[in-house]
């Protein structure tokens, strides 16, 4: 990479696909297909393209992702990424700041993700899901088990506790209902905020979360509990920095985005991958056998090895965010290609993680690739990055698995599930990884 470009710079090859949306549909139809057929028609990991008048650089491969995530001369900016998408309904979102302010916002947020406060996490999150995975059957007996719909209101429910602390009784309809019209505005094709578009419903959403934090923050300055919403309150850096009311809201928010649908796709992954693989279910309980019946603990889940290796090989089959955007502020040159600043550019988490160079036989579901033996992810330092890398890199990466251990051992400790012979799960890629038919499978109660 460089910064001085000559004179006679080569510019990477121009496809803006169809008028006016540009790549967009078939980009939100199949994220994977897109990448893969202009890499191999232009033979050059980097594409110009449009998407609904956005036009970006499509960067391509291991290496694409670690110039622009390890931003070595802080030659990208994820603000200019990041801000046209969420920057209306998210202002202050960690993920869209750059340079000394992000830091300094990371440096405080990363108090509430420090090992003492994940293992009281743990605790809750155990609670929860015993308690809520608990009643599945119960409802559903024999009936077709929506695996998507289900797991959404489990994780509103780790929302509610362990993100918040608070008892939201009725209000908590209307917090789920104003977090998910600000969801819709950051996809919405129509950015202004006029009625009846998404945007606006979202900025009012947003409006009204502001509101319900405002009138929350009080009780949670003054008490220090196990949740994002306390400790944010009380993290102090070890400067002594603390972050103020409008910071504590700002995240708060964000927080939730960053950590819901992600988390929820992941989880849905996981079903759909051991469901095709009933013997990856059979080894996962027998890993937890081996913990008898007593409730897992921060210890157990680190243990929990071989449900780390189909967590990592769903995150690499359905990674959650499948494309990450930056702007570049210097020129740059990549493969011979010149970058200039102010144009935006996307990288791809889930081309890369189908690279036949990088792993082998991409399309198979193989954990044990993820296997000390094998690591097929340290074939290159940017092969595998379902949680991003660099000074962006998931904060939430630790607490997610935890979250997903968690759920997933209460699941398989009490079920077995399945979906019929030559099922192949409808998925939509863009903008949020999740099934389209809901993944509905049959859940047969074994235990409890
Ligand atoms: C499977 C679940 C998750 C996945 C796949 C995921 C993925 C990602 C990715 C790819 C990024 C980097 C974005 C970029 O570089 O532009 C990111 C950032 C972030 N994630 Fe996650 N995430 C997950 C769960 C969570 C959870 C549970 C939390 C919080 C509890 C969280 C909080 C954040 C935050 C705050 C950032 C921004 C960090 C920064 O900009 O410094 N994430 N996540």
């Amino acid at each position: 990479m460089t910064s001085s470009v000559s004179m006679e710079m080569k510019l990477p090859p121009k496809d803006f696909g169809m008028p006016i949306l540009g790549h967009l549909l078939p980009m939100y139809r199949d994220m994977l297909e897109v990448p893969t057929r202009l890499q191999r028609k232009y033979q050059s990991n980097a594409i110009h393209i449009n998407m609904a008048g956005q036009e970006y650089v499509m960067l391509l491969g291991p290496d694409a992702n670690q110039m622009v995530l390890h931003n070595q001369d802080d030659s990208f900016s994820s603000a200019g990424g990041w801000e046209y998408i969420i920057g209306k309904v998210f202002p202050g979102a960690i993920m869209a700041m750059d340079g000394g302010h992000h830091r300094y916002q990371r440096r405080i947020m990363q108090q509430a993700f420090k090992k003492p406060v994940l293992v009281k996490y743990v605790e809750s999150m155990n609670e929860i899901a015993e308690q809520r995975i608990g009643q599945w059957s119960r409802q559903n007996a024999e009936e077709t088990f929506l695996v998507y719909d289900n797991i959404k209101n489990l994780l509103m429910d780790f929302g509610v506790h362990i993100f918040l602390g608070v008892e939201l009784g009725k209000d908590s309809e209307k917090m789920v209902q104003h977090f998910v019209s600000c969801v819709q505005a950051s996809l919405a094709i129509i950015r202004a905020p006029v009625p009846p578009f998404a945007m606006w419903r979202g900025v009012r959403g947003r409006r009204q979360l502001v509101k319900m934090f405002e009138t929350m923050l009080p009780e949670k300055r003054a008490s220090n509990t196990p949740d994002f919403f306390s400790q944010f309150c009380h993290a102090e850096s070890e400067e002594g920095e603390r972050y103020n009311d409008q910071e504590i809201i700002d995240h708060m928010i964000f927080l939730m985005l960053a950590a819901h649908d992600t988390t929820a796709t992941a989880l849905t992954a996981m079903f759909y991958c051991l469901a095709k693989h009933p013997e990856w279910q059979d080894k996962l309980k027998a890993e937890l056998a081996t913990f008898g019946d007593k409730p897992l603990d921060y210890e157990d889940m680190e243990k929990l090895t071989t449900l780390s290796w189909v967590f990592k090989e769903c995150m690499r089959l359905y990674p959650s965010v499948p494309s990450l955007p930056r702007a570049v502020v210097k020129d740059i040159n990549f493969e011979g290609y010149t970058i200039r600043a102010g144009q935006k550019v996307s990288i791809y988490p889930i081309h890369t993680h189908r690279d036949p160079a990088i792993w082998t036989n991409p399309e198979a579901f193989d954990p044990l690739r993820f296997s000390p033996e094998r690591s097929e992810h340290t074939r290159h330092r940017f092969a595998y990055v379902p949680f991003g890398g660099g000074s962006h890199m998931c904060i939430g990466q630790h607490f997610a698995e935890l979250q997903t251990k968690s759920i997933m051992s209460q699941v398989l400790r009490q079920f077995r599930w399945s979906v019929p012979d030559g099922y192949e799960m409808p998925y939509q890629m863009a903008p949020i990884g999740k099934p389209k038919d809901g993944l509905p499978v049959k859940l047969v109660r074994e235990r409890g």
